[in-house]
């Protein structure tokens, strides 16, 4: 079955901003999509809208041919859709173990049997099964991220939006990153949309992607086109090869 998250005209206002203004994306399953741009041009805005946390001013947000517009967030991540968010969110009393089980059952409605199986695999997929009983709130940066996408693998989705996962992390983590993101992809099937600033991240995992400037899309296409697009030199790229 092929299966496609599309936003369709996405529209946010906040009093007095228009902060994500008429996008329309889609990713498809087992594709990676970059969703990137400046600092404030509605990419954490467009994350979301898509998983119900904001409520759309104007637009659509479809899975497969189901309208998921205006859902609550719990039957949005029943949908098929999980997240991790710019900020980490770990329960920091739990251990890494719990963390992750918590999200499966909270997203998934498994029972605790199922939704520990889910977790041990989520655990193997992100290579951290060493760090089951690990207390949360004693793990590095690093490895809270780790266990945040591992957390949204566990409900096994359709699609996995990541806000920024790189952020905080050294470039040694960061190359991690990659052969682990192109993993879950082949290994899952799940289409990814990933928000990051780093630009050897996103130009070696991202099959397209889509460039944001004041909530408005300024160019799409694959990393080499968009590398070399003028308005996207001048919005963001220039900044962030001078950075
Ligand atoms: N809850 C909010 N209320 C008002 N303005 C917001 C809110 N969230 C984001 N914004 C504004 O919307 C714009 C887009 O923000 P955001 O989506 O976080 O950008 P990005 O993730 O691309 O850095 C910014 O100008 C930001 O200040
Ligand atoms: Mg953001």
């Amino acid at each position: 079955m092929s299966d496609s998250l599309r936003v369709e005209s996405l529209t946010k206002d906040f009093a007095g901003l228009r902060a994500v203004d008429g996008v329309s994306l889609g990713v498809e399953q087992g594709e990676i999509l970059g969703l990137i741009g400046p600092n404030g041009s509605g990419k954490t805005t467009t994350i979301n809208l898509i998983t119900g946390l904001l409520n759309i001013t104007s637009g659509r947000v479809m899975v497969g041919d189901q309208d998921i517009t205006g859902w609550a967030p719990h039957r949005i991540a029943r949908s098929g859709l999980a997240r991790t968010f710019q900020v980490v969110r770990l329960f920091e009393e739990f251990t890494v173990r719990e963390n992750v089980e918590v999200a499966a059952i909270a997203a998934t409605g498994a029972n605790r049997s199922v939704a520990r199986e889910q977790a041990n695999r989520a655990l193997v997929q992100m290579n951290i099964a060493h760090l089951a009983e690990t207390q949360a709130s004693v793990l590095p940066q690093g490895e809270e991220r780790i266990v945040e996408i591992a957390r949204a693998l566990a409900t096994n989705p359709r699609f996995l939006l990541l806000d920024e996962p790189g952020a905080g992390l050294n470039d040694a983590e960061i190359e991690q990153f990659l052969p682990m993101l192109h993993r879950i992809r082949e290994e899952t099937g799940c289409g990814i949309l990933i928000v990051d600033h780093d630009m050897r991240l996103i130009m070696n995992l991202c099959d397209r992607l889509h460039v944001l400037n004041y909530g408005q899309t300024i160019a799409e296409g694959t990393p080499d086109e968009v590398r070399s697009d003028p308005d996207v030199i001048e919005a963001y790229l220039g900044a962030e090869v001078a950075a």
